[in-house]
């Protein structure tokens, strides 16, 4: 294991150990899962935070976790560090018998150590093998990708896992070199993208093959079909009290979280009825308003914090007084919105972040 590249700063630390606090709080022992170890930033302070709380920490790159278990050494004793991708957590937890947990942290996306290496091709400012692998013991690398898909399969991947709208012209490019010479490096392919987009553009938006890059990392790692199978599972294991907190770093991330969420704050049931039937109330309440954005010091300190949206819930006690009054508020809005001039007498199920639904419901953090 070599040194450490850089430094890596973890993102909003300080908000994050502020929401995991009461659920890791308020037990003997409790369990805290970090999804996404990294190199370990956000783990050690909730461990030194928390003395009674044990770590399960995943991550499916195995150079991340030799730091994080160099990192947190002096927590041996209650830390389990798994070589898993996010989807498998159910298999892990209940391989180390915890059928529930109290806090669960997803930091998406790439590691400051991935982004830094030379030798793993995330980034389009250095040369390096288009590798782009965060697990390199398995999968495809993103030089068989760029190398094998169709034109209309790599468009398709720039266009929506980039959102890059010259994707079509950058397929093209890239079939006419391989026909030429196979594609092997990040600079080659940087070079590539900067060609084939119109020179205004190149202008714009940071450096033009941001987006490509990133949609080649998230092909590569299938990152949101893991994420999308792995947020509900994990909301599921919470205890009652439990939180989850997940920092996203591109829109399509934050999307999958939301969506993720507004399905356990949302209730199921009837709208006309003024209290909730059995089972079908909401099981979790946002502990945030809407993407909570960090601040202009946290982006100082942090450039990786820049784009990042945090989102946070707690698994809701459905026998508590304060949920049965959190229903009945609900319903008084949606009495008061069905009766408001223009909206019809047809009850319309509130949704989230239209102002009348999930969204309005956190505890309103603005920081
Ligand atoms: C942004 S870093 C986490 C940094 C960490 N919070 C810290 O403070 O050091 C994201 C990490 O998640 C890992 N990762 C990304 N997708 C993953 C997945 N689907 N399953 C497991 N780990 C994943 C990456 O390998 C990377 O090490």
């Amino acid at each position: 294991m070599g040194e450490l590249r850089g430094t890596h700063v973890p993102v909003l630390l300080e908000r994050c150990l502020e929401l995991l606090a009461p659920a890791l709080d308020r037990a003997e022992r409790t369990v805290h899962v970090d999804a996404t170890l990294g190199l370990g930033g956000h783990a050690e302070a909730v461990l030194e935070a928390h003395p009674r709380t044990v770590l399960v920490g995943l991550d499916r790159d195995t150079e991340a976790l030799a730091h994080a278990r160099a990192r947190l050494a002096r927590f041996a004793d209650r830390i389990h560090l798994e070589h898993a991708v996010y989807d498998e957590l159910p298999d892990v937890l209940d391989r180390l018998g915890y059928p529930a947990v109290d806090g669960i942290l997803f930091d998406l996306g790439v590691s400051s150590l991935q982004l830094d290496a030379p030798d793993r091709g995330f980034a389009y400012a250095q040369d390096a093998p288009l590798d782009m692998r965060m697990d390199q013991t398995r999968g495809v690398t993103a030089e068989e990708v760029v190398n094998t898909y169709s034109h209309p399969e790599l468009a398709r991947v720039l266009r929506v896992y980039g959102e890059e709208k010259f994707a079509t012209r950058i397929a093209s490019a890239i079939v006419r070199e391989r026909e030429r010479a196979r594609i092997t490096s990040s600079a080659r392919l940087a070079e590539l993208v900067r060609e084939s987009i119109p020179a205004p553009a190149r202008r714009t938006g940071g450096h033009p093959a941001k987006r490509t890059f990133q949609a080649l990392r998230i092909e590569v790692n299938k990152e949101l079909a893991a994420l999308e199978a792995a947020l509900p599972a994990a909301l599921d294991r919470l205890t009652v009290g439990g939180r989850m907190v997940v920092l996203s770093y591109h829109s399509l991330e934050d999307r999958l979280t939301k969506a993720a969420l507004a399905d356990r704050v949302r209730s199921t049931g009837p709208v006309d009825l003024p209290v909730e039937l059995p089972g079908t109330g909401p099981t979790f309440r946002l502990l945030s308003r809407g993407a909570e954005l960090p601040n202009e010091v946290e982006v100082a300190a942090n450039p990786r914090a820049a784009s990042v949206r945090l989102r946070a819930a707690e698994r809701l006690d459905p026998t508590a007084e304060q949920h049965r009054r959190t229903d009945r508020e609900r319903y008084r809005r949606r009495v008061r919105a069905m009766h408001q001039p223009g909206t019809g007498s047809a009850a319309r199920r509130p949704a989230p972040g239209d102002g009348t639904g999930t969204d309005e419901e956190g505890e309103g953090h603005d920081d």
